[in-house]
Protein backbone atom coordinates (compact mmCIF):
# COMPACT_ATOMS: atom_id res chain seq x y z
CA UNK A 1 0.00 0.00 0.00
CA UNK A 2 1.32 3.44 -0.61
CA UNK A 3 1.08 6.15 2.05
CA UNK A 4 0.05 9.35 0.74
CA UNK A 5 -0.08 11.96 3.08
CA UNK A 6 -2.56 15.13 3.01
CA UNK A 7 -0.74 18.41 3.73
CA UNK A 8 -4.40 19.92 4.59
CA UNK A 9 -3.87 18.91 8.24
CA UNK A 10 -0.25 20.22 8.32
CA UNK A 11 1.18 22.97 9.81
CA UNK A 12 0.50 26.13 7.54
CA UNK A 13 2.73 28.28 9.54
CA UNK A 14 5.86 25.47 9.10
CA UNK A 15 4.39 23.92 5.38
CA UNK A 16 8.17 23.70 4.32
CA UNK A 17 9.30 22.37 7.34
CA UNK A 18 6.35 19.62 7.23
CA UNK A 19 6.67 18.26 3.86
CA UNK A 20 10.50 17.54 4.89
CA UNK A 21 9.46 15.95 7.14
CA UNK A 22 7.01 13.62 5.35
CA UNK A 23 9.53 12.65 2.77
CA UNK A 24 11.63 11.10 5.40
CA UNK A 25 8.88 9.28 7.02
CA UNK A 26 9.26 7.64 3.44
CA UNK A 27 5.86 8.57 1.88
CA UNK A 28 5.01 7.81 -1.68
CA UNK A 29 3.33 11.04 -2.57
CA UNK A 30 2.69 14.40 -0.92
CA UNK A 31 -1.55 14.87 -1.80
CA UNK A 32 -2.15 18.23 -2.29
CA UNK A 33 -5.62 19.55 -2.04
CA UNK A 34 -6.92 22.09 -4.33
CA UNK A 35 -10.26 23.91 -3.27
CA UNK A 36 -11.70 26.53 -4.53
CA UNK A 37 -14.94 27.72 -2.12
CA UNK A 38 -17.55 26.15 -5.09
CA UNK A 39 -17.07 22.87 -5.78
CA UNK A 40 -16.63 22.33 -2.19
CA UNK A 41 -17.31 24.58 0.88
CA UNK A 42 -13.37 25.81 1.56
CA UNK A 43 -10.50 27.23 0.15
CA UNK A 44 -7.03 25.86 0.53
CA UNK A 45 -4.09 26.02 -1.53
CA UNK A 46 -3.17 26.89 -5.41
CA UNK A 47 -0.88 26.75 -8.03
CA UNK A 48 1.81 29.18 -6.59
CA UNK A 49 2.21 26.74 -3.20
CA UNK A 50 2.69 24.24 -5.51
CA UNK A 51 5.23 25.77 -7.30
CA UNK A 52 6.89 27.10 -3.72
CA UNK A 53 7.04 23.50 -2.89
CA UNK A 54 8.81 21.62 -5.94
CA UNK A 55 11.98 22.47 -5.49
CA UNK A 56 12.50 21.85 -1.60
CA UNK A 57 11.34 17.56 -2.33
CA UNK A 58 11.68 14.93 -4.33
CA UNK A 59 7.95 13.53 -3.55
CA UNK A 60 5.45 12.88 -6.22
CA UNK A 61 2.79 15.75 -6.08
CA UNK A 62 -0.60 13.93 -6.43
CA UNK A 63 -2.91 16.84 -6.54
CA UNK A 64 -6.58 16.59 -5.72
CA UNK A 65 -8.48 19.59 -7.54
CA UNK A 66 -11.97 19.95 -5.72
CA UNK A 67 -12.85 22.98 -8.35
CA UNK A 68 -15.88 23.49 -10.83
CA UNK A 69 -13.37 24.18 -13.66
CA UNK A 70 -10.66 21.60 -13.64
CA UNK A 71 -9.51 22.34 -17.30
CA UNK A 72 -8.50 25.96 -15.95
CA UNK A 73 -6.16 24.63 -13.52
CA UNK A 74 -4.70 21.99 -15.63
CA UNK A 75 -1.07 23.27 -17.54
CA UNK A 76 -0.47 25.56 -14.58
CA UNK A 77 -0.58 22.73 -12.38
CA UNK A 78 1.34 20.88 -14.46
CA UNK A 79 3.71 23.93 -14.98
CA UNK A 80 4.25 24.36 -11.11
CA UNK A 81 5.65 20.85 -10.67
CA UNK A 82 2.05 18.38 -10.41
CA UNK A 83 2.94 14.59 -10.79
CA UNK A 84 -0.34 13.39 -10.96
CA UNK A 85 -3.63 15.50 -11.46
CA UNK A 86 -6.95 13.99 -10.02
CA UNK A 87 -10.31 15.93 -10.70
CA UNK A 88 -14.05 15.27 -9.99
CA UNK A 89 -16.44 13.56 -12.46
CA UNK A 90 -18.96 15.64 -11.02
CA UNK A 91 -17.38 18.39 -11.82
CA UNK A 92 -17.22 18.30 -15.72
CA UNK A 93 -19.73 16.56 -18.52
CA UNK A 94 -15.90 16.14 -20.62
CA UNK A 95 -14.27 13.51 -18.04
CA UNK A 96 -12.81 11.93 -21.86
CA UNK A 97 -11.14 15.17 -22.69
CA UNK A 98 -9.87 16.38 -19.29
CA UNK A 99 -8.01 13.09 -18.78
CA UNK A 100 -6.32 13.88 -22.58
CA UNK A 101 -5.22 17.33 -21.66
CA UNK A 102 -3.72 16.30 -18.30
CA UNK A 103 -1.86 13.65 -20.06
CA UNK A 104 -0.88 15.77 -22.64
CA UNK A 105 0.22 17.89 -20.43
CA UNK A 106 3.09 15.46 -19.26
CA UNK A 107 1.08 14.16 -15.93
CA UNK A 108 -0.57 11.16 -14.88
CA UNK A 109 -4.38 11.38 -14.77
CA UNK A 110 -6.79 10.55 -11.85
CA UNK A 111 -10.45 10.83 -11.97
CA UNK A 112 -12.24 11.60 -8.34
CA UNK A 113 -15.56 9.93 -7.46
CA UNK A 114 -17.51 11.66 -4.52
CA UNK A 115 -19.07 8.98 -1.84
CA UNK A 116 -22.88 10.03 -3.97
CA UNK A 117 -21.24 8.90 -7.48
CA UNK A 118 -22.03 5.35 -9.21
CA UNK A 119 -18.92 4.04 -10.77
CA UNK A 120 -20.88 3.67 -13.90
CA UNK A 121 -20.36 7.54 -14.40
CA UNK A 122 -16.41 6.60 -15.02
CA UNK A 123 -16.92 3.07 -16.17
CA UNK A 124 -15.83 4.15 -19.98
CA UNK A 125 -12.87 5.78 -19.25
CA UNK A 126 -10.92 3.17 -17.01
CA UNK A 127 -8.84 2.06 -19.50
CA UNK A 128 -7.42 5.42 -20.02
CA UNK A 129 -6.79 6.72 -16.46
CA UNK A 130 -3.40 6.24 -14.40
CA UNK A 131 -5.62 6.10 -11.15
CA UNK A 132 -9.04 6.22 -9.81
CA UNK A 133 -9.49 8.01 -6.50
CA UNK A 134 -12.82 6.78 -4.25
CA UNK A 135 -13.67 9.37 -2.05
CA UNK A 136 -14.42 7.81 1.54
CA UNK A 137 -15.59 11.11 3.12
CA UNK A 138 -17.75 13.82 1.40
CA UNK A 139 -14.84 16.51 -0.03
CA UNK A 140 -14.03 19.63 1.58
CA UNK A 141 -12.46 18.92 5.18
CA UNK A 142 -9.74 16.76 7.10
CA UNK A 143 -10.76 14.68 9.82
CA UNK A 144 -14.25 13.59 9.02
CA UNK A 145 -15.31 9.86 9.75
CA UNK A 146 -14.50 7.16 7.12
CA UNK A 147 -18.23 5.97 5.13
CA UNK A 148 -17.77 2.07 4.92
CA UNK A 149 -20.50 1.60 2.10
CA UNK A 150 -17.41 3.58 0.35
CA UNK A 151 -15.78 -0.72 0.74
CA UNK A 152 -18.18 -2.07 -1.83
CA UNK A 153 -17.45 0.62 -4.14
CA UNK A 154 -13.59 -0.10 -3.85
CA UNK A 155 -14.29 -3.83 -4.61
CA UNK A 156 -16.49 -3.51 -7.31
CA UNK A 157 -14.37 -1.18 -8.78
CA UNK A 158 -11.03 -3.81 -8.04
CA UNK A 159 -13.05 -6.17 -10.09
CA UNK A 160 -13.59 -4.57 -12.85
CA UNK A 161 -9.45 -3.49 -13.13
CA UNK A 162 -9.02 -7.54 -12.61
CA UNK A 163 -11.84 -8.71 -15.04
CA UNK A 164 -10.01 -6.39 -17.61
CA UNK A 165 -6.92 -6.29 -16.56
CA UNK A 166 -6.63 -2.23 -16.34
CA UNK A 167 -3.78 -1.34 -14.11
CA UNK A 168 -4.77 2.03 -12.58
CA UNK A 169 -4.14 3.09 -8.93
CA UNK A 170 -7.01 2.65 -6.50
CA UNK A 171 -7.14 5.60 -4.17
CA UNK A 172 -8.88 6.49 -0.93
CA UNK A 173 -9.21 9.93 0.53
CA UNK A 174 -10.82 10.30 3.53
CA UNK A 175 -11.09 9.10 7.60
CA UNK A 176 -8.18 6.77 6.77
CA UNK A 177 -6.60 5.39 9.90
CA UNK A 178 -5.36 2.05 11.46
CA UNK A 179 -8.05 0.39 11.09
CA UNK A 180 -9.65 1.92 7.97
CA UNK A 181 -6.53 1.75 5.84
CA UNK A 182 -7.01 -2.39 6.75
CA UNK A 183 -10.55 -2.85 5.42
CA UNK A 184 -9.47 -0.73 2.11
CA UNK A 185 -6.53 -2.65 1.47
CA UNK A 186 -8.35 -5.93 1.34
CA UNK A 187 -10.66 -4.28 -0.95
CA UNK A 188 -8.25 -3.84 -3.33
CA UNK A 189 -6.91 0.24 -2.60
CA UNK A 190 -3.24 0.71 -3.81
CA UNK A 191 -3.04 4.24 -2.10
CA UNK A 192 -4.08 5.72 0.80
CA UNK A 193 -4.51 9.16 1.46
CA UNK A 194 -4.19 10.01 4.91
CA UNK A 195 -4.28 13.79 6.69
CA UNK A 196 -5.51 14.21 10.39
CA UNK A 197 -4.04 10.65 11.11
CA UNK A 198 -0.62 11.53 9.72
CA UNK A 199 -0.14 14.93 12.08
CA UNK A 200 -2.27 13.81 14.71
CA UNK A 201 1.47 12.78 16.28
CA UNK A 202 4.97 12.31 14.46
CA UNK A 203 4.40 11.88 11.13
CA UNK A 204 7.38 9.54 10.33
CA UNK A 205 5.88 7.01 12.97
CA UNK A 206 2.61 7.40 12.02
CA UNK A 207 3.23 7.03 8.17
CA UNK A 208 4.53 3.73 9.63
CA UNK A 209 1.76 2.60 11.79
CA UNK A 210 -0.28 2.95 8.51
CA UNK A 211 1.55 0.81 6.19
CA UNK A 212 2.09 -1.99 8.69
CA UNK A 213 -1.69 -1.83 9.76
CA UNK A 214 -2.63 -2.33 5.81
CA UNK A 215 -0.59 -5.06 5.22
CA UNK A 216 -1.04 -6.94 8.81
C1 LIG B 1 -10.83 16.05 2.01
C2 LIG B 1 -9.48 15.89 1.37
C3 LIG B 1 -8.58 14.95 2.06
C4 LIG B 1 -8.25 15.29 3.50
C5 LIG B 1 -8.26 13.98 4.21
O1 LIG B 1 -11.69 16.64 1.12
O2 LIG B 1 -9.63 15.43 0.03
O3 LIG B 1 -7.39 14.73 1.30
O4 LIG B 1 -7.01 15.92 3.69
O5 LIG B 1 -8.16 14.22 5.56
P1 LIG B 1 -8.35 13.08 6.65
O6 LIG B 1 -7.30 12.04 6.41
O7 LIG B 1 -8.17 13.82 7.93
O8 LIG B 1 -9.75 12.53 6.49
ZN1 LIG C 1 -7.78 14.85 -1.03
Amino acid sequence: MKIAPSILSADFANLGRDVQLLEQAGADYLHIDIMDGHFVPNLSFGMPIVKALRPITKLPFDCHLMVTDPAAYIQPLATAGATMIGFHAEATPHIFRIIQQIKQAGCRAEVVVNPGTSLSTIEEVLPLVDSILVMTVNPGFGGQKFLPLMLKKIQRLAELKQRHHYNFEIEVDGGINQTTIKRCYRAGATIAVAGSFVFAAEPAKQVNLLREAAEA
